[in-house]
């Protein structure tokens, strides 16, 4: 399953806005590491026996990098990963990829959630305003893309959004 979803995944993330390039076993170790930590859940959405999407999450404990901007962060959950094979977009795949992770958040106790993206990912940022996130921090990241066959290591501004559940 690992594999199949890693595959999805690099996919995914190769196109535009992200343009991301990943070492080997990158991917595969992320994804297992994710379910490894406090509430980690991988969603699945599947069509005849194919994954065509996922959502991940933890706990946000872990993500020690952005731990100075909420306090009582141990009710707060991650949403670490959302992504759904091109030909199935438009179609309500995230939605409920979103939905069900939210309720798996809920059931464990979290209170709220917290969401990392890119200021050029606007599609996200309209889905969890509409869910009641604002956002609450910027930071500016150099990534390492591949863009027209060049890699190139560019600035991006990653948006952080904050929303109870
Ligand atoms: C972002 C992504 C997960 C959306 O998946 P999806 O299955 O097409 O989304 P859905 O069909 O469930 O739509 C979710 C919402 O986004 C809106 N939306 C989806 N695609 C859109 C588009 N191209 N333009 C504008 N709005 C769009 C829908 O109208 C819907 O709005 P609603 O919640 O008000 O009903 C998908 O485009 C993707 O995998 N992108 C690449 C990976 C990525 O950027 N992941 C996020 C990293 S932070």
């Amino acid at each position: 399953m690992i594999i199949e979803l890693s595959a999805l995944y690099r996919t995914c993330f190769a196109e535009s806005p992200w343009f991301e390039v990943f070492g080997s076993g990158e991917v595969e170790e992320d994804l297992l590491s994710a379910l490894q930590k406090r509430d980690g859940v991988i969603v699945l959405a599947e069509k005849d026996g194919k994954i065509i999407g996922a959502s991940v999450g933890y706990a946000f404990i872990h993500r020690t990098d952005m731990s100075d901007l909420i306090e009582n962060s141990d009710r707060v959950y991650y949403y670490a990963e959302l992504f759904v094979q091109n030909q199935y977009r438009g179609l309500g795949v995230a939605n409920m990829l979103i939905a069900e992770r939210e309720k798996v958040a809920r059931q464990r106790g979290y209170l709220a959630a917290m969401v990392r993206t890119s200021v050029v990912q606007q599609i996200i940022q309209d889905i969890y305003s509409g869910r009641g996130f604002r956002v609450i921090a910027r930071q500016n990241v150099m990534s390492d893309k591949v863009i027209d066959g060049q890699a190139v290591r560019v600035p991006d501004e990653r948006v952080i959004m904050h929303g109870a559940l």
